[in-house]
């Protein structure tokens, strides 16, 4: 079987793009990373991906008129790159109708909480703010509806006394370093979403 050919779409940190990066790398995931977007000059990410060799590319929304072309500048790169499947990993922009319509059921995105409890920004913080004792993380497909698509996969978390958002969100982070790369596995295999048919 080919390898699936999947874009990573990162803000920050880019540590489960780091943990997509790796399982490549050791043969336990059937993907081929052609691309990692940033819409941030500065995010880590970018560093991480030029390290491993890795086509990185930095688009900055602001050097655009409107949401649709900068979208339409990232779907005409995500085409050159000839991309199955967008990975939103820490991605901190809300996915409009140009990427949507031109990747419909192929973006995924990855949200710490476990839906649908604590959609949106900060979602960590909103669950000590709650004082449940269990949060997660879960790995749902992009739709118009924030954090609102159908969800492929979750994995609970605890959360411990003195925590922290921060703390909580290392720990989220931990089980999404292995829940990503398994989710992405499966849709390479033909699993889930059924990109491959
Ligand atoms: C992850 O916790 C993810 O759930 C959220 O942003 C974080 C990204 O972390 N959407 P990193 O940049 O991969 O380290």
């Amino acid at each position: 079987m080919k390898p699936l050919i999947i874009a990573v779409f990162a803000s920050g940190e880019g540590t489960n793009l780091q943990s997509i990066i790796e399982h490549v790398e050791r043969g336990d995931l059937d993907a081929s990373i052609a691309a990692v977007v940033c819409d941030k000059k500065n995010a880590h990410a970018l560093v991480r991906a030029r390290r491993s060799g890795v086509p990185a590319f930095f688009v900055d929304p602001k050097a655009f008129a409107s949401k649709d072309e900068f979208e339409g500048k990232l779907v005409s790169l995500l085409r050159q790159q000839g991309v199955e499947l967008v990975v939103l990993a820490g991605y901190m922009h809300i996915v409009g109708s140009v990427l949507l319509g031109a990747f419909p059921n192929r973006i995924i995105n990855l949200h710490p909480s476990l839906l649908p409890a604590f959609k949106g920004a900060n979602a960590p913080q909103q669950a000590i703010d709650a004082k449940v004792k269990e949060t997660g993380t879960s790995v749902h497909v992009v739709t118009r509806e924030l954090d609102g698509g159908e969800v492929l996969a979750q994995e609970k978390v605890p959360v411990l006394e003195g925590d922290g958002a921060s703390s909580l969100q290392e720990r989220i982070k931990k089980t999404e370093h292995w829940l990503l790369p398994e989710v992405i596995q499966l849709i390479a295999e033909g699993k889930l979403l059924e990109l491959r048919k």
